[in-house]
């Protein structure tokens, strides 16, 4: 299978799954996660919400929220095309709709941070492999924003979030895709 044809199984499945396995598999993430003790420390922490049926990091987020930590949103960039930005996510952020109907801060009120000094950032993906490689929505924006990887210095942990189902036994690896630094499901915790 090729990987426009891999993207539309698993994100048909991934939308079809019931609600009660969802809001446990929700469970099972903010349970794994906090597992991880480099994750649990750190203080700034980018997350997504939960689109096309992606498992949900909503009770992460208060957790982290609870423990003093500040939590950030991927927007999209309205200058550098491709790009993402980093912006900070309170209850009272002003938020507004992307392009892809997603909900987002409003770039021009939030605090920005730049990627490189997050502690963490959680990517949503299509699939996993046993390797680190993701398979995102296809829009490269988060290896174009995260190119920065590549380069010595500061650098936050990539942690892709998924259903275990997600996983494949090897995915395709461009030569643009950022590998990750480990993956959390509702079921485990895997470094790589
Ligand atoms: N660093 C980069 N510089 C220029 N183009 C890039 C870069 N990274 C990705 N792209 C472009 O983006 C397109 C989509 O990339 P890819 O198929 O890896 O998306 P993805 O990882 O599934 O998406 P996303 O990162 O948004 O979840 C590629 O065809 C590639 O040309
Ligand atoms: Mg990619």
């Amino acid at each position: 299978m090729n990987k426009s044809e891999l993207r539309k199984l698993i994100r048909n499945k991934r939308r079809n799954l019931s609600l009660r396995r969802r809001q446990s598999a929700a469970r099972g993430l903010l349970s794994t996660l906090r597992q991880s003790s480099q994750f649990m420390a750190g203080k700034r922490v980018a997350l997504y919400l939960s689109n096309d049926g992606e498992i949900d990091p909503q009770l992460v987020c208060d957790d982290l929220e609870q423990r003093g930590k500040q939590v950030f949103l991927p927007v999209l960039h309205p200058l550098r095309k491709g790009h993402l930005s980093f912006i900070r996510y309170t209850r009272n952020s002003r938020m507004k709709r992307n392009r892809y109907g997603i909900s987002e801060p409003d770039f021009r009120f939030g605090q920005h941070a730049n990627a490189r000094y997050l502690s963490s950032v959680c990517l949503p993906l299509v699939a996993f492999d046993q390797r680190g490689n993701r398979l995102g929505m296809g829009g490269g924006y988060y290896d174009r924003t995260l190119e920065f990887m590549h380069q010595p210095g500061h650098k936050p942990a990539l942690i892709g979030c998924a259903y275990e189902f997600q996983q494949l036994p090897q995915l395709p690896a461009e030569a643009w895709d950022i590998p990750l630094t480990a993956i959390a499901t509702e079921a485990a915790f895997r470094r790589f």
